[in-house]
């Protein structure tokens, strides 16, 4: 039986009859907390004991909040608490790899876990991997924990994000292979080093993406992720013809994935793009 419909049994004769049909169809865990996105405001008032029965059904969740929307550049999510302990900070652990996190101060979206697995998949040993936009590691350190001879650099801005990330590189035991650097990555990003570059952000401009091509040394991968509208999917063609045409490097984007659903108007995209300079 799925989740809303599981919902719906339960509630019967809890909540009104018209509101059943409002009951949200899902949630995802992050480490022992559930996590709501955009809940109906007409069950605004049931709220905690839709709360409190999830925590009675599912054993793996203790604290139940509901993200409502995510601001500035930093990305900070807006959380509210639904039910259980007052507490957003938790330990989550996926391939094999320990995330510290604060979900009322840092993004963390459960919809890239196949990105993650994918990447973890696709690279291979010895490489070098730049992420640009590191947070607490969310892209870049399942890789680095998986692959014992790969070596990342992760450029974070923002103090909170950067913080967790060195202590997830503490407490994964990888801080002799994996090198933070505080910065905004428009003028910290190392040149001609790496065989990879991770791009996992969408409000990119030509310059982050000129930083990219530069972190390439000779050949290699750019991993660009964008939001694209469902019924006309774009790919970031005008950023990648302007830098074809003002580096000269050969640029082809080989593979464009569908992440996830964003949004129910927007996919979340990534280009896999190959770049050799000379
Ligand atoms: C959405 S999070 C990325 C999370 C991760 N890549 C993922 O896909 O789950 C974006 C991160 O990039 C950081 N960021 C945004 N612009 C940046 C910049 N110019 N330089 C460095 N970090 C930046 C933000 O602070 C935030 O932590």
């Amino acid at each position: 039986m799925k989740f809303k419909e599981k919902l719906q049994e339960s509630l019967k004769g809890i909540i009104p009859k018209d509101l059943l049909d409002k009951l949200p169809s899902g949630y995802s865990v992050i480490g022992d907390i559930a996590v709501f996105r955009h809940l109906n405001p007409k069950i605004e008032d049931y709220k905690s004991t839709i709360g409190e029965h999830l925590i009675s059904i599912d054993p793996q969740v203790r604290i139940v909040v509901e993200q409502v929307d995510t601001i500035s550049p930093y990305r900070k999510p807006v959380i509210v608490h639904v039910a259980g302990e007052k507490r957003t900070k938790t330990t989550h652990k996926e391939f094999n790899t320990i995330f510290n996190i604060d979900l009322e101060t840092i993004t963390f979206s459960p919809g890239n876990k196949n990105e993650r697995n994918h990447l973890v998949q696709t690279v291979s040993d010895n490489e070098v991997i730049c992420d640009m936009f590191a947070c607490i590691g969310n892209l870049s350190l399942p890789i680095v924990v998986n692959k014992p001879s790969v070596r990342i650099y992760g450029i974070e801005w923002n103090q909170i994000a950067f913080d967790f990330l060195r202590q997830n590189i503490e407490v994964n035991k990888v801080d002799n292979r994996y090198f933070p650097i505080y910065g905004n990555n428009k003028d910290s990003t190392p040149r001609n080093f790496a065989t990879r570059v991770l791009m996992g952000y969408f409000d990119i401009d030509y310059n982050q993406f000129r930083c990219a091509l530069e972190a390439i040394e000779n050949q290699g991968w750019v991993h660009y992720h964008s939001l694209t509208p469902r019924d006309n999917l774009e790919q970031p063609i005008e950023i990648i013809e302007q830098a074809r045409n003002e580096s000269g490097y050969k640029i082809e984007v080989k593979e464009i994935r569908q992440i996830k659903k964003y949004s129910p108007r927007l996919y979340h995209l990534c280009s896999d793009i190959f770049v050799e300079k000379y």
